[in-house]
């Protein structure tokens, strides 16, 4: 089969404004997005310019918005596309050039959550042992890979780039959440700050968005109850 690929471009550096640019690729309906996008690259156009590197869905390089919503292109089958692909950024950070964004901003908040273990107390002489059910309570918060899919797919974060996002959040809770840690104050305040968890309005974009299907909106929903229980 053939599609029709367009793909916003734009290089600040040389370009007035984004364009459009279409390209007529061969494909298999088995190809993944990201196969076309390669064939683009190394066939036809050296100079399109996006991420990728583990192109099976693990290290989040991939994330783009296509057909209007966020996907790892290497996730995702031309079958499922239809015969016109729009591919475009992600919404909400800076242009580097093309597909790529400038996802300071997004590490920034992310480091500020202080997304390790937090344990000051001595080591026992073993492992911290933990239960399957204190496990259990920060599973789905294991699984982020960072893609931005969530924090992009926001309208809070569209209307304020402060707004710390759903995927630092999400990497919050992971420890927050976790019995062996004992950092969730430090966290917690960052979260109980003006541009903390309070910015969401439960638009659920970012569960939808989520290529790891974790439940982002209910991770954040345990955040706002912690601090309205344990704060007040
Ligand atoms: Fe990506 Fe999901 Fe992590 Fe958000 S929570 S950064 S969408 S993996
Ligand atoms: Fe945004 Fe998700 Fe909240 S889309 S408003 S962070 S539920
Ligand atoms: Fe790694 Fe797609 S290239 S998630």
């Amino acid at each position: 089969m053939q599609v029709r690929v367009r793909i916003r471009r734009y290089d600040p550096a040389q370009d007035q404004r984004p364009r459009y640019q279409e390209y007529v690729v061969d494909a298999e309906p088995e190809d993944r997005l990201l196969d076309v996008l390669n064939r683009i690259k190394w066939e036809i156009d050296g100079t399109l310019t996006f991420r990728r590197s583990c192109a099976h869905g693990v290290c989040g390089s991939d994330a783009m918005l296509i057909n209007g919503v966020n996907r790892l292109a290497c996730k995702v089958l031309v079958r499922d596309l239809g015969s016109t692909i729009t591919v475009e950024p992600l919404r909400g950070f800076p242009v580097v050039k093309d597909l790529v964004v400038d996802m300071t901003g997004f590490f920034k908040a992310y480091r500020a959550v202080k997304p390790w273990l937090i344990n000051d107390e001595t080591p026992p002489p073993t492992e911290r042992l933990q239960s399957p059910s204190e496990r259990e309570r920060f599973d789905d918060t294991t699984k982020c890979i960072l893609c931005a899919s969530c924090t992009t797919s926001c309208p809070s974060f569209w209307s304020n780039p402060e707004y710390i996002g759903p995927a630092a959040i999400v990497n919050a809770h992971r420890f927050i959440f976790d019995s062996r840690d004992r950092g969730a104050a430090e966290r917690l305040d960052v979260l109980n700050s003006r541009e903390g968890v309070w910015r969401c309005r439960t638009i659920f974009n970012c569960t939808d968005a989520c290529p790891r299907g974790i439940e982002v909106t209910r991770a954040i929903q345990d955040v706002k109850r912690l601090l309205l229980t344990e704060r007040v």
